[in-house]
């Protein structure tokens, strides 16, 4: 049996696929927008395997597949074997013979790849401690609908080398863009962890304030991500001078956009004035989860599909 393709990190996608992706997003979302049913995954079944919590993950997934014309099932951690300590490749085994797309949210990437390596079916990464590549699928086409094209331009991370630090890391590898970071000392990049080729596309800044000037987009993250809450008192003490404010804002382009994976802690590492100003562009962000997941699960499934 021919693997399936799985996106369980950006890289696992080209820059050719993501600009099919981003073209079937655009008309995938006038659809939507117009109430016009697309329903190309008639009969199909996604399963949805959260071993941390979510709001947007699960409801971009579950109202997508829907819209796509298929089912979704929900799996926690909680009220299925999984939490009883079944093994990751019984339950993959298992799991993929019964369904026809499976999307987890988990803890270490080396139990997506477990999970991955023993599933018949496409698996997709809806968070891992080290990547989240369907919010930075979702966060470049909100560029793309507000700017235009990514490539050359500057994207300045401010904060935590976490999960969504590594998933643009990555990404200006595959689309060639730059990523300026700022994190605290003892919080910086790990190339390695964070799956990169190289360093050519990102430079790493200890003044925060440098990272932002001249950026087309500044975004941030929480400073303690899910799985890490026993440090967030010592977080809180050690990102007190990393928090994205009207200040920093101002040394970014003129026409900098905002963005945040959401849920954001006001006056931690955002201002309310910025995540609630006029640069900031985080709900169409977050619906933009919608569309681009439906795209990704279009072609995961169809393969390259034409308007
Ligand atoms: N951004 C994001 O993945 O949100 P949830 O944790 O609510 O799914
Ligand atoms: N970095 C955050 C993202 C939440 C969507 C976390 O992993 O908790």
């Amino acid at each position: 049996m021919q693997s399936p393709k799985h996106f369980l990190q950006f890289k696992d996608l080209s820059r050719n696929e993501l600009d099919h992706l981003f073209e079937r997003t655009r008309w995938i979302k006038q659809q939507f927008k117009a109430y016009k049913p697309y329903h190309p995954l008639f009969d199909r079944t996604l399963v949805m395997i959260f071993e941390k919590q979510s709001t947007r993950t699960r409801l971009s997934f579950e109202a997508g597949m829907h819209q796509l014309g298929g089912s979704a099932i929900f799996l926690s951690t909680r009220d299925s074997q999984l939490g009883r300590g079944e093994p990751v490749e019984d339950a993959a085994q298992v799991i993929s013979r019964m369904c026809d797309i499976v999307m987890i949210r988990t803890f270490e990437q080396d139990i997506i790849e477990r999970f991955a390596a023993h599933s018949r079916v496409p698996v997709v990464n809806g968070l891992t401690n080290e990547y989240h590549p369907c919010q930075i699928l979702a966060d470049i086409y909100t560029y793309i609908e507000h700017r235009g094209p990514i490539q050359g331009k500057t994207v300045a991370w401010i904060g935590d080398s976490n999960n969504v630090c590594n998933t643009w890391l990555q990404a200006a590898e595959v689309l060639d863009f730059n990523v300026h970071v700022s994190t605290p000392p003892g919080y910086e990049v790990e190339p390695e962890r964070a799956g990169l080729y190289g360093t050519d596309h990102y430079e790493e800044f200890s003044d925060p304030m440098e990272a932002a000037r001249g950026a087309h987009l500044v975004t941030t993250d929480v400073w303690t991500s899910m799985g890490f809450e026993a440090e967030n008192e010592e977080r809180k003490r050690d990102f007190e001078d990393w928090q994205v404010d009207v200040e920093m804002m101002k040394h970014a382009a003129r026409d900098a956009l905002f963005m945040h994976c959401l849920p954001a802690h006001r006056e931690e590492e955002v201002e309310a004035a910025v995540i609630d100003g006029p640069q900031s562009v985080v709900w169409d962000e977050a619906e933009n989860r919608l569309h681009t997941q439906k795209a990704l699960m279009e072609y995961l499934l169809l393969g390259k599909v034409n308007a």
